[in-house]
């Protein structure tokens, strides 16, 4: 059995990734979240999913939500995402739990070439330096982290992606879906011990361009 906390529970990867964790029978949910009105009541297996409101900001909710959890898979968001960070850091320390699946961006270690990259950098601003602030708090802990840096997010019903591994490794491509995303995070689920202490870009291969298609 393998117990997974989803921090950001309702978050749109995290919602199609809970679907494939819940897809292999020995796979238990705590679903943690602000906001549990976002998710599908009626959807929860509640011999297999517990629901934990909590702000993933503040210790004393989330620390014995994932007390006794095998894995942590962090799909946050929002301006105060380093004190997410420092906070899960912490309470995985308290908690002795060591595998951590963190969400965080393309273009955070400035490691987007060219154009794109320059329109990425434009685009983003802070945003960039927040999130980047957030994985500096995960790679410098000792916990079994895997950073991952998403390109562009599509909601396309697809799974096509490839890895590019390192922080400092010129990223590839412009966009990938989130069903990808979750995907990659499934596998490592998983197999655990798969991409351990590694900060890997995802994206669609033969996307490269000076901006996402949409644009
Ligand atoms: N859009 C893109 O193209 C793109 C590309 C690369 C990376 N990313 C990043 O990838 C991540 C995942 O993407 P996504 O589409 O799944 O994002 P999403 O749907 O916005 O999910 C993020 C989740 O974080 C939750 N959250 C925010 N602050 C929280 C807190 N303090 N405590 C608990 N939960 C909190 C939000 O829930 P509530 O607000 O309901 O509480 C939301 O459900 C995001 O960080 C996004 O910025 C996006």
């Amino acid at each position: 059995m393998t117990k997974i906390a989803v921090l950001g529970a309702s978050g749109q990867i995290a919602k199609l990734a809970e679907d494939l964790f819940l897809k292999d029978k020995d796979n238990e949910l705590v679903l943690f979240l602000r906001h549990p009105n976002k998710l599908d009541q009626n959807k929860i297996d509640k011999n297999r999913e517990k629901v934990v409101v909590g702000d993933a900001s503040k210790l004393d909710k989330l620390l014995p939500a994932i007390k006794d959890v095998d894995i942590v898979y962090a799909n946050l968001a929002g301006g105060n995402i380093e004190d997410q960070a420092k906070t899960v850091v912490k309470a995985m320390d308290e908690a002795g739990v060591k595998r951590l699946i963190w969400i965080s961006s393309l273009g955070v270690y400035d490691e987007v070439p060219g154009k794109f990259g320059e329109w990425n950098k434009n685009t983003l601003g802070s945003y960039l330096t927040t999130y980047r602030a957030a994985a500096d708090q995960i790679t410098a802990s000792d916990l079994d982290y895997t950073v991952i840096r998403p390109a562009w997010l599509t909601n396309k019903n697809e799974v096509d992606y490839e890895i590019t591994r390192g922080a400092h490794t010129p990223f590839k491509g412009t966009e990938v879906s989130r069903l990808s995303v979750a995907s990659y995070i499934n596998d490592l689920v998983e197999d655990p011990s798969k991409d351990v202490r590694e900060n890997v870009g995802l994206n669609k291969p033969n996307t490269d361009g000076d901006k996402p298609a949409w644009y």
